[in-house]
């Protein structure tokens, strides 16, 4: 077979890279070539790939000092959405005049993250097919568009005075309006947030969408987008679940291939050997959102005065220098670490529990493993996660509005690790866990892909 090529750009983001390098891991074993167009900044290493897997980067103009954080995400997305119109637009141009020889190497199609829409006017422009690829779930997508209306009503900015936080948001049940991905944000970030998903919703892919979920996760959501939508809706997913073993990287201490843009400390999972089966904890909040130094001590507190064994992931740029009284705290029964590898701890029979931020990629693993949650959700569409985690699956306590304080933190701890309640999450996470993997097998949605992608040189 011909290996056309894909071209993929993801935004530089871990939660939006890890999923789009999955799918193009995927999409290679389906035969086709692939070309990963990234920024400079957080850029993926190239080794952790197949040989055969291009890697360009292009000029966004970021400061080679910025830090991600859950208030400039935002921004940061909208400064890459005017900084690399031209930049791309060039490397693709280049990539069409190298292979216009070469029909075999010629591009098939763009596929884009969600964040990065300025991608589809300039494929466009050079007559390239494009497919939107969403990193979050479809319930989150769903949502923008109640924004619209929601601001024509006057409820926004949503926060915790406005009046109607508790109740349901209609078409989106069981979503509440402080559910929804704008909730808390403040005005300014507020109007940004609406103007891009106005624009996200506004951008029609030729081909269609992905979504990284699965039928049996959001059946319902698919539905509706399906019935808004004119184009193919494509959900396949879990990603991770789906990477073909044949082209992992052979590598002891990895069983998948490493999407990671941090180095993964494995000594953890030596220390997990050691621990009794469920008895775990593993308390990771992604890779943007983090706790503050008071909190932080609280969190330790919490952990320590629960008495339960655990794992706590610690991102060294969020705070100078973890606090004496934290590390005590840990020395007893708890490891801490810069950055894990995720996927091979929450498949660790060792752990018993997730207190999570719920990003959508952490909750997709966290439910493909069998793990039960404590739903704390940061930002944006982690909201919903955490609704559909906690109240659709229920194989989540809703945290959502817990107070960071030591004694907050014990008695959730324990309701997720030793009471009825959460044997009961842990008992609904496992049998989840066998329905995701009998879903997983329905390869229908990946095939329809890459029938719409061929068809698209015809
Ligand atoms: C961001 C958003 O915050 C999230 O809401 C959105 O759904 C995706 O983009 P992030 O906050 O990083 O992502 O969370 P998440 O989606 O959970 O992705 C984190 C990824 O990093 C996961 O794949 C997880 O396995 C990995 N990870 C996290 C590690 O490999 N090691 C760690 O120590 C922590």
């Amino acid at each position: 077979m011909a290996k056309h090529r894909l071209i993929v750009i993801p935004p530089p983001f871990q939660g939006h890279m890890t999923p789009m390098l999955q799918l193009a891991t995927i999409l290679h074993s389906k035969g086709f070539s692939i070309t990963v167009a990234h920024t400079n900044f957080n850029s993926p290493d190239p080794t952790n790939y197949p040989d055969d897997f291009t890697f360009l980067p292009f000029y966004d103009g970021l400061s080679d000092s910025c830090t991600l954080s859950p208030k400039n995400v935002i921004q940061i997305s909208k400064t890459l959405n005017i900084n690399c119109v031209t930049p791309v637009k060039e490397l693709l141009l280049r990539i069409m005049d190298e292979n216009k020889e070469n029909q075999e190497e010629k591009i098939l199609c763009v596929i884009y993250d969600g964040l990065m829409h300025f991608v589809d006017s300039v494929a466009r422009e050079l007559n390239l097919p494009t497919i939107l690829f969403r990193t979050t779930c479809a319930t989150n997508f769903l949502s923008y568009h109640s924004l619209p209306t929601l601001q024509t009503n006057g409820y926004l900015p949503l926060q915790d005075s406005s009046c109607v936080c508790m109740e349901m948001v209609e078409g989106l049940e069981p979503l509440r309006y402080r559910d929804l991905p704008i909730f808390n944000m403040g005005e300014s970030a507020t109007d940004t947030m609406v103007k891009q998903a106005a624009i996200s919703l506004s951008v029609k892919p030729s081909l269609g969408v992905i979504f990284n979920t699965i039928e049996f996760l959001e059946a319902s959501s698919l539905q509706k987008l399906r019935n808004l939508y004119k184009i193919g809706v494509f959900p396949i997913g879990p990603l991770h679940m789906l990477t073909p073993p044949s082209s992992q990287k052979q590598d002891n201490s990895s069983m998948t291939t490493t999407t990671s843009l941090m180095k993964e400390d494995y000594s953890c999972i030596t220390w997990l050997n050691e621990q009794e089966p469920g008895s775990v904890l593993y308390v990771s909040l992604g890779s943007i959102a983090s706790w503050n130094e008071r909190e932080l001590i609280e969190v330790a507190h919490g952990l320590a005065n629960s008495e339960q064994r655990f794992l706590w992931v610690i991102r060294p740029e969020t705070i100078k220098s973890i606090p004496e009284e934290v590390k005590s705290l840990a020395r007893e029964k708890g490891r801490i670490v810069k950055w894990a590898p995720q996927r091979e701890v929450l498949a660790h029979s060792a752990v018993g529990g997730f207190w999570s931020h719920c990003g959508w990629n952490s909750t997709l693993e966290s439910v493909c493993f069998g793990v039960p949650m404590m739903c704390q959700p940061c930002f944006g569409d982690q909201r919903v996660n955490a609704r559909l985690a906690s109240h659709v699956w229920k194989v989540g306590i809703d945290c959502s509005e817990m107070r960071i304080g030591r004694e907050e933190v014990e008695g959730a701890v324990r309701r997720m690790m030793v009471s009825w309640e959460g044997k009961e999450m842990r008992e609904r996470a496992v049998l989840m866990k066998d329905k995701i993997r009998v879903g997983v097998r329905d390869q229908d949605a990946l095939n329809a892909l890459v029938h719409a992608i061929i068809m698209s040189t015809c």
